[in-house]
């Protein structure tokens, strides 16, 4: 079929199934915004976007739903809060064996918009650190230039991006050399899109040219994986684990070895770390069983009441909060990204959407006026077998970039690193003075390169001959 003739034809098939308004500007367009315009309504699968439609806007699925028979789902206790520490040790090191046998590739989710952080540009390349104001992109690339010299691997790094900020990404990559990493090491994808619909089921403009489109959500990450070829490449190099985490937390552990030992261990397909939450109304997804399956509840699924439970010793009953870290198998990846056996949920957002208007002007609505349709990672869950779950220590391991101000803020994440990097000063010895909070009184920064952990810090400061001294603006690398 020539251009011409396929056009018509994916014209035509919108027009069939309802979807006629896409093209209502056809005859205004250039060219090139023609061709701009068919390629993304070639992306979209209008039976699908029928389906969710009458799913989840019409059908109201997910109201109300799926909470029967559910139970907080059990956990793996850290050591420091009664976990077993002999089997912590030997998942330490079935993890540290993984990493030196090259098994381990890391991942980062990265495709979102960021809008609640009101920040113009990629997340991931928003400046975070106390003292060099290095990226959260430049931080996570130091954890993983540690382990590879730790390990004596070199840990591929797999991004995700969206339609929205890919160039812009790897731009960043680019003018910073990788930091430091081997540029072929850096593995960029895009994820899927899709388009948003009004409450009557159809897909709205946002510009005569231009479909309203977002990412797919992180559950879309397991078919971009697939589609993109990132799992045959992880496959032909024997790589079989790998280690995912969200562009948005300073803090995370991007390779934590006794994580990886217990996932292999347990033979898990997927497995998952939580924390305690703070109080009942934290807003983090919570560690559930269902049917013998573990799947988290989104916060805003579980009514409060039930979030505000409680056992007979006043703790949470449903305790157990994502912090959006996981290990995936390879494989498990490869079954679920193809999307065969089975397929990730949709869920819905009501969310204002900016539409183009019959001049053919763009507004951006006071009121939510259409729904999107995202897929989350961590429905992957109940697909899994032996899905573990482990406990982290939050000031280990989470501190997010979410909101401009208050809580999971830039202060937030600041402050957290400065605790971290206080703690790990006095485990070495290093009298510091500090607040009621444990913040130092000072800004300084320890680089990942120094020390990724306490016990990493304590033994390179030993061996510092002669030994600096913390003080505003110290900078360890
Ligand atoms: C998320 C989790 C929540 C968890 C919390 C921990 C969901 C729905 N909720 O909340 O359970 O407790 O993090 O911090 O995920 N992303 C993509 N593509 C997309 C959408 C998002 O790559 O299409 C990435 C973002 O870049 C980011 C991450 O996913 O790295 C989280 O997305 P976000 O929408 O901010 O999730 P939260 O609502 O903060």
């Amino acid at each position: 079929m020539d251009a011409q003739a396929q056009s018509q034809d994916l014209r035509e098939k919108f027009n069939a199934a309802g979807q006629g308004q896409v093209f209502r500007f056809w005859e205004d367009l250039s060219e090139t915004q023609r061709e701009g315009l068919l390629q993304q309504a070639s992306e979209i699968d209008l039976s699908e976007v029928d389906g969710l439609y009458q799913n989840l806007v019409m059908g109201g699925a997910e109201e109300g739903q799926g909470l029967d028979g559910l139970e907080p789902a059990p956990y793996m206790a850290h050591p420091s809060k009664g976990g077993d520490l002999e089997a912590w040790k030997k998942a330490f090191m079935t993890g540290e064996d993984t990493l030196k046998a090259g098994k381990v590739a890391a991942f980062t989710v990265a495709g979102g918009q960021g809008t609640r952080l009101g920040y113009d540009g990629p997340k991931g390349t928003f400046p975070v650190t106390p003292v060099k104001q290095k990226s959260l992109f430049q931080v996570f690339a130091e954890k993983i230039r540690a382990a590879n010299s730790r390990y004596g691997c070199s840990i591929p790094w797999l991004i995700m991006t969206s339609h929205i900020n890919h160039h812009q990404t790897v731009n960043f990559f680019q003018e910073h050399d990788y930091f430091g990493l081997d540029a072929n090491e850096v593995w960029f994808f895009s994820q899927g899109r899709m388009p948003a619909v009004d409450a009557d089921g159809k897909i709205i403009l946002e510009a005569p040219d231009k479909i309203a489109m977002s990412p797919d959500g992180h559950g879309g990450a397991l078919r971009a994986l697939v589609r993109s070829g990132s799992v045959a490449r992880l496959q032909e190099r024997g790589i079989s684990v790998l280690s995912y985490f969200q562009v948005d937390n300073v803090l995370v552990r991007a390779i934590d070895p006794a994580f990886i030992g217990f996932h292999v261990l347990e033979s898990s397909e997927m497995s998952s770390k939580m924390i305690p939450k703070r109080d009942a109304s934290e807003k983090l997804g919570i560690f559930c069983v269902q049917d013998g399956q573990t799947k988290v509840i989104e916060y805003s699924d579980m009514p409060a009441e039930m979030q505000a439970e409680t056992d007979e010793n006043g703790v949470l009953r449903y305790l157990a909060g994502s912090i959006a870290i996981h290990v995936l198998d390879v494989e498990f990846v490869n079954r679920v990204g193809s999307g065969g056996e089975f397929q990730l949920p949709f869920h819905r957002a009501h969310k204002k959407i900016p539409t183009a208007t019959e001049s053919g002007e763009t507004v951006k609505p006071e009121e939510p006026n259409g729904y999107k349709f995202e897929m989350f990672v961590f429905d992957a869950l109940p697909f899994a077998k032996n899905a573990t779950t482990i406990e982290t220590l939050r000031e280990d391991d989470f501190s997010p970039v979410k909101n401009a101000e208050g809580s999971d803020s830039p202060q937030t994440a600041k402050d957290d690193q400065l605790r971290q990097f206080a703690r790990w000063a006095e485990a070495a010895g290093v009298r510091l003075e500090v607040d009621e909070t444990e913040k130092p009184a000072f800004d300084f920064e320890v680089s990942p390169l120094f020390a990724d952990s306490e016990a990493a810090f304590v033994t390179t400061w030993r061996h510092l001959d002669p030994k600096p001294t913390l003080e505003h603006g110290t900078y360890l690398e």
